[in-house]
């Protein structure tokens, strides 16, 4: 099914139920609901909200008690990255993204490339502000998130990205305190980091729950990610799923001798696991939708790359792990430099 946010109006037509029941439950019963999300001026209600509001109508009318709270989840974050540029990274984290909100996952892109921050451009929106007005004061978390294709929320990160690397202590802490807030209200935040280690840009990728590397049958694309993977491993990066998708292929014989060989030095020399989720052929229609500001899978959803894409969103969902969503990526993310700092303090005073 896919995924919709939905307004109060489509919400009493969907239950059944009359507003005033529906304002009482959800200033009752918060928990019992999921987040409302801010589009433009709008809150709107998640598609799921209507299954949750009627098994929460029937629990309150039978008189069962509804005091359990559930534990409270965190999205998914997905950190996309490369060792080399060029590969792909930007116009698969936004595709992605789309193919995952029309598999009912609330989606999220975070667009950290330092260098060239073109989610946006892709996607066809125009930001109003990036994490620089969040710095500086001019805007909230909530106005940074755009709307983009099929309801996904998209947050230009830009080289506001890089003035969060250079900024100071507190400005990075409400910076990461924001992105904790909504890494709540989505079910999956895709990054896309860039390609290789920038500072600041490392820090989203020692953090993530999860990291997809995207490979090319280039071979150079295949060592500087070999080497990227190495660098992190060394950092004494918690463990955590790793996946790869190939892209630009032209057979599917060679996206799975390019999956293997990245796998098996992974395994082989690092002692890494590294599940291939798949791959996504060479495809003119990616140039096609790139040339009309549409994402592939919008504007050609039956092309071979967008059902390649599609693919890969399905087998992400199916490689759920719950027991990362119990805690924050950003949170850790926060504590990280925090303790960076108490680091950095105590070599001044030494
Ligand atoms: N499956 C594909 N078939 C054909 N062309 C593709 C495919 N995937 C990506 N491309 C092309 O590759 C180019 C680079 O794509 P993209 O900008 O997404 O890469 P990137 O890894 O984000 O680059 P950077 O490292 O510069 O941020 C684009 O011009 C795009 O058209
Ligand atoms: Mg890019």
């Amino acid at each position: 099914m896919a995924s919709r946010l939905l307004s109060i109006d489509e919400i009493i037509q969907a239950t059944g139920l009359e507003e005033s029941v529906l304002r009482f439950y959800e200033s009752e019963y918060p928990k019992k609901l999921p987040k409302k999300i801010l589009r433009g001026d709008l809150l709107l209600f998640p598609s799921h909200s209507v299954q949750a509001f009627q098994k929460l109508h029937t629990e309150v009318t039978s008189g069962r008690t509804v005091i359990e709270q559930e534990p409270q989840t965190f999205g998914r974050v997905i950190a996309i990255t490369s060792g080399k540029g060029g590969v792909g990274k930007s116009n698969i984290t936004l595709n992605l993204a789309i193919e995952l909100q029309r598999l009912g996952k609330l989606c999220l892109v975070l667009d950290a490339d330092m260098g060239l921050a073109n989610i946006h451009l892709l996607a066809g929106v125009s930001p109003t502000y990036d994490l620089r007005d969040l710095l500086s004061g001019k805007a909230c978390m909530s106005d940074l998130i755009m709307p983009g294709p099929e309801g996904i929320g998209i947050i230009a990160g830009g080289s506001g990205i890089l003035a969060m690397a250079d900024s100071k202590y507190e400005e990075r802490r409400d910076i990461i305190r924001s992105l904790a807030e909504v890494e709540e209200e989505a079910d999956i935040i895709l990054v896309d980091t860039g390609a290789g280690l920038g500072s600041g840009v490392r820090d989203f990728l020692t953090t993530a729950d999860e990291v997809l590397f995207v490979l090319t049958p280039d071979i150079t694309s295949l060592t500087d990610a070999y080497g990227l993977l190495k660098v992190m491993h060394q950092e004494d990066m918690p463990s955590r799923p790793l996946y790869s998708v190939v892209n630009m292929v032209h057979t599917l014989k060679q996206a799975a001798e390019v999956a293997v060989r990245f796998s098996s030095c992974a395994e082989n020399f690092l002692g890494l696991d590294v599940k291939n989720i798949g791959y996504i052929l060479r495809d003119s229609a990616v140039g096609a939708a790139i040339a009309h500001r549409s994402p592939y899978t919008v504007y050609k959803p039956m092309a071979r790359a967008s059902c390649n894409t599609r693919n890969i969103a399905k087998d992400l969902v199916k490689n759920e792990h719950p027991e990362l969503a119990t805690t924050s990526a950003f949170n850790r993310f926060r504590k990280m430099i925090k303790t960076q700092k108490t680091i950095e303090m105590r070599m001044k005073t030494a």
